[in-house]
């Protein structure tokens, strides 16, 4: 049995449907299980990953599992896998790992990476560039008079869709040979912010504008609800896009055999969230 946590998630949704897919008995968790609209044939289970008893409960009798490090609990579900005998976990981590100007974006998954590898577990890293899913955050401003407001236009990115993330793990979930490896994930081309935009807007068919905000004022957005530490990392990271190609990894195709999704598809796909 597998186990998917986040798997009410952007990835981990799409996790589970392709285990279910492949035959896989799948052992989900979620904080609201009435909530969390996973498919028939998932065992959807209530747990909070702070809370140990909830976790020993769900990896009981899991060989494998996919860990979304969610609020930093890492070290409890650790823990809890090694006493439950977990014979493999794919961790959620991010390519912010090796990019030094990622600062703390950076070092905190590199902590959960380390935590895993000191478990005596077997594991694989997954390290995910930027999700296409980010830019959902644009929706209210396209359905509101097709302004995208946004720092960095000239940033570059080589955004994944979530799909690619979950079909990688998958494969590293239920093929041999992904023991200790660490994955860097991309998606099929670097875009930069503009470029984003108008992709968008033509396959929504709308002329959509982008107002580029200054950094200072998407640092006063973002300071009411992320750690300041958190929002100039971020900040600086992407100030660092400016104006260089951002590179694409070709492990997607390698271990699925699919090319990635392009963005024009990811923007199609999920065109009714924009309109
Ligand atoms: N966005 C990016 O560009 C990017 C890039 C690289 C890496 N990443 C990493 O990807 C991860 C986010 O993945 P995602 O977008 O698929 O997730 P997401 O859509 O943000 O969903 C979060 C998931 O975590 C679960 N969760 C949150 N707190 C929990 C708790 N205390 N106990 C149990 N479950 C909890 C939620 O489940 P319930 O609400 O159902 O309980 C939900 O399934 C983060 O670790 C992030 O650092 C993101």
């Amino acid at each position: 049995m597998i186990l998917v946590t986040g798997a009410t998630g952007n990835v981990g949704r799409h996790v589970v449907n392709l285990l279910l897919q492949a035959g896989e008995q799948v052992r989900a968790i979620s904080r609201n299980p009435e909530r969390a609209g996973l498919p028939d044939g998932v065992e959807v289970i209530r747990a909070d990953m702070s809370q140990a008893e909830d976790l020993r409960a769900a990896l009981q009798g899991a060989d494998r599992a996919f860990l979304l490090p969610a609020a930093g609990q890492v070290h409890g579900f650790l823990d809890a896998a090694v006493k439950a005998g977990l014979g493999h976990v794919v961790l959620l981590s991010a390519l912010a790992v090796t990019m030094k100007q990622a600062g703390v974006l950076g070092s905190v998954h590199a902590d959960y990476e380390q935590a895993v590898a000191r478990s005596g577990l077997s594991w694989t890293f997954l390290r995910p560039g930027a999700f296409m899913a980010n830019d959902l955050r644009w929706a209210p401003g396209v359905k509101n008079g097709g302004v995208v407001r946004a720092p960095f236009a000239e940033a570059a990115t080589a955004p994944i869709d979530e799909r690619d993330i979950a079909a990688v793990a998958a494969r590293t979930l239920l093929d041999d040979g992904h023991a200790g490896k660490a994955y860097e994930l991309t998606g099929p081309a670097s875009l930069t912010t503009a470029e984003r935009v108008r992709i968008l807007g033509q396959v929504l068919g709308r002329d959509l504008r982008l107002e580029e905000l200054s950094p200072e004022q998407v640092r006063e957005q973002m300071i009411t609800d992320t750690p300041a530490v958190v929002v100039d990392s971020m900040l600086t990271l992407f100030a660092s896009f400016v104006g260089r190609a951002a590179e694409v990894s070709p492990v997607v195709r390698e271990l699925t055999g699919s090319a990635p999704h392009s963005y024009a598809d990811w923007a199609a796909v999920n065109a009714a969230a924009f309109r």
